[in-house]
């Protein structure tokens, strides 16, 4: 091995630029090149790399965000993409590369091994549904930065005695929302992977109420079908009904914005080295996560195309806690 590239793919996660730094760092220890692939495999397929030293990396530890910025691109999903992909990684001397991101990188990720290229990813999303990674990249930051802002709307709900609402990110998955509201104390708690309906929804808040709480706060995933716009627009139509108002935050990319904290730092070095160490050991074709606590690799094979189901007991404990 004498040259990898490095990426950044899909929605950023706080976190991303610790993994590139690490990369490097890990991959410059063994002599290696590294090369920084500019806006993910849409800039593998335009052939935008550049060097990437250990000083280049530095100050970035504590940075959100990607320093080589991040694209979804559709374009490699065609045989012809993933093959200008192949043309300039063989164009810029490239041994293997690194994709540092969720699910739909990890996907890219396994179709440029499958065209020969040795491939290796780093499990960094969010949303933390990606199998191969007990906890994924940004997930604590992104919680961090949810939590933040719950704890701001109860003190003004408490004051009001108003019903609020904050949707969290979480296209397919509710992780990010349960997770949300059991640290940061909600009444409810709305996710894709459990119907409900605005009604139960508006139940559940005005038992809240009679319970004596001075706030009734539901957490939803943006993936929900009841998602904010949903719940607004039927407590906006039922209010007379219903009896009380229901204030609206959706917090969106404010969660992927964050400066990762401890623990994403730490994981992110952990992982990004550990890609470096895996392809020293010959690996390929696999994604580097936190597997039962210690950093390993799983095959793309087993997780791609799949995605790591919601441990439904910590939907029931933001439930029996919410009491
Ligand atoms: O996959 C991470 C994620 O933040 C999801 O939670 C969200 O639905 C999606 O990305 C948003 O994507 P984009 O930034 O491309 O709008």
């Amino acid at each position: 091995m004498k040259r990898i590239a490095v990426l950044t793919s899909g929605g950023d996660a706080p976190g991303m630029n610790a993994a590139i730094r690490a990369v490097t760092r890990a991959a410059q220890e063994r002599g290696w090149d590294v090369l920084g692939v500019e806006g993910g495999f849409a800039g593998l397929m335009a052939g935008r790399m550049r060097a990437l030293g250990a000083r280049d990396v530095g100050g970035i530890i504590e940075r959100g965000g990607t320093i080589l910025g991040t694209a979804r691109a559709p374009e490699f999903k065609t045989p012809e993409g993933r093959q200008r992909a192949v043309h300039e990684l063989g164009a810029h001397d490239v041994d293997a590369v690194v994709v540092i991101g969720g699910n739909g990188s990890q996907t890219g990720a396994h179709a440029l091994w499958k065209e020969g290229v040795p491939v290796v990813g780093v499990a960094s999303t969010i949303d933390n549904d990606l199998l191969g990674s007990d906890i994924t990249i940004g997930v604590d930051t992104a919680l961090d930065v949810a939590l933040e802002n719950i704890d701001r709307l109860k003190v003004t709900a408490s004051s009001h005695q108003r019903a609020f609402l904050v949707e969290v990110m979480g296209r397919d998955c509710g992780y990010l929302a349960v997770v949300a509201g059991i640290a940061g104390g909600a009444e409810a708690v709305v996710i894709p992977e459990v119907e409900t309906s605005p009604d139960r929804v508006a139940e559940e808040l005005a038992d809240a109420y009679r319970r004596g709480k001075a706030h009734a706060l539901v957490v939803v995933a943006e993936g929900a079908s009841c998602n904010a716009s949903t719940l607004g627009a039927h407590f906006k139509a039922h209010k007379e009904r219903i009896g009380f108002d229901l204030r609206v935050t959706i917090l969106g990319h404010v969660q992927r914005g964050g400066h990762p904290g401890a623990f994403d730092r730490l994981l992110a070095s952990r992982l990004g080295a550990g890609a470096v160490d895996a392809l020293a050991r010959g690996e390929q074709g696999v994604l580097v996560g936190l597997v039962r606590g210690q950093v390993g690799t799983t095959p793309h094979d087993e997780i791609v195309g799949r995605t790591k189901p919601l441990d439904l007991e910590l939907f029931r404990l933001a439930q029996v806690l919410a009491s």
